[in-house]
């Protein structure tokens, strides 16, 4: 049994990771009786200097309905260059990191990230070092497990943005954009679309085309409905273009749902207002549900570690937790099946999606 573990939150926050955090402690300190060390900023936090706490069931206690993670995270950092748009592991950082857990005396990790994060948490593995990941990030993307926390909490917001809008834009008779996170997937558009009534929902599966968009808008308008709501993902484009970039050296989305508003106002000539919700979709409190997955796979990545697993992910399928290669959790997107259940309720109700052979029927 290890004495010392680590654990530490790398790439973008999400409701729920100080609930993971939470269950890791009491479970490690508690049924296991390990010492637990936090990490802080991410990898970064085992270079240099180091920058590690103390972590004991009195410093977790009342942190499981806080937003945003107590040991702070880091998006990129020295473990990871990207050389042609594919990363590359310098041998320097990750030597120094594992000599220093020596120091410290952290014989194990429980690292959880998205993708780039848990891709890191591989190469220790990779160097004899065990790793457990737990799978974070809010736009569900991870293909090995069908949910990943705080991606509930962000559908609870953007559902919610949605009905506050759909009352201005009924009094206004206008046209409303909502555009909210999914990089690579549409599944907080499609979730959140379903449950806050769009009437068009933009995906990056599905390249729309403004002539569907602008038929579904003036069909409503022909039936009664003044007003249309629209919810666009960072990461939606238009047929034959690309995903649109507000810093293309970070690469960091953003602009679509503009030139979206933009586009149906000059197509349409209806009055047409964008938000971004941006960042409220991950600051704040997590749901009950990102509550309840963070505390149970803060306690299955423990015990995976105390059985003696490594180079694992804890991950939901079929309803229960369970461990998957980590080389399986960082390399397979899950995307929104374009013919999926979901997407043909949607349809069926009389949503669209703005793909060219989408034709409205209201
Ligand atoms: O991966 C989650 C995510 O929310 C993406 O949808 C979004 O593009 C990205 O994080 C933004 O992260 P940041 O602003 O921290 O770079």
């Amino acid at each position: 049994m290890y004495k010392q573990i680590g654990i530490l939150t790398g790439g973008g926050d999400a409701p729920g990771l100080n609930a993971v955090i939470r269950s890791v402690v009491r479970t490690a300190t508690g049924r296991f009786g390990m010492k637990c060390t936090g990490i802080e900023d991410s990898f970064e936090g085992i270079l240099g200097e180091t920058h590690t706490m103390s972590l004991t069931q009195k410093t977790v206690s009342g942190i499981l309905p806080r937003g945003g993670t107590i040991l702070g995270t880091r998006n990129r950092g020295s473990f990871v260059k990207m050389v042609d748009g594919k990363p590359v592991y310098p041998e320097l950082p990750i030597g120094e990191a594992l000599a220093n857990l020596d120091i410290l005396g952290i014989e194990a990790l429980i690292v959880l990230g998205g993708e780039g994060t848990l891709a890191i948490a591989e190469q220790f593995h990779k160097r004899g070092f065990p790793v457990i990941g737990v799978p974070k990030t809010i736009d569900n993307d991870l293909a090995a497990t069908e949910l990943t926390f705080g991606f509930m909490t962000a559908i609870d917001i953007a559902t919610e943005a949605l009905d506050r809008l759909h009352t201005t834009a009924a009094s206004h008779d206008r046209v409303m954009v909502l555009e909210v996170m999914g990089r690579n997937t549409g599944w907080i558009a499609l979730h959140a679309g379903l449950a806050g009534s769009a009437d068009i929902i933009l995906i990056p599966e599905v390249p729309f085309d403004f002539d569907s968009v602008v038929a579904k808008v003036l069909e409503r308008e022909s039936k009664g409905s003044r007003f249309t709501n629209i919810v666009v993902a960072e990461g939606a484009m238009e047929v034959g273009k690309h995903e649109m970039y507000q810093d293309t050296s970070e690469l960091r989305l953003g602009g679509i749902g503009e030139y979206v508003t933009r586009e149906v106002a000059r197509r349409t000539g209806k009055e047409t207002r964008c938000v971004v919700l941006g960042h409220l979709q991950r600051g704040g409190s997590p749901n009950a549900f990102d509550r309840m997955l963070g505390t149970n796979f803060g306690a299955c990545a423990v015990r995976a570690l105390a059985s003696g697993e490594t180079g694992k992910m804890v991950a939901l399928q079929a309803g229960t937790i369970v461990t998957v290669p980590l080389s399986e959790a960082c390399t397979n997107l899950k995307t929104v099946p374009v013919d999926g259940q979901l997407v043909r309720s949607a349809r069926d109700i009389g949503i669209t999606f703005g793909s060219p052979k989408e034709v409205p029927k209201g």
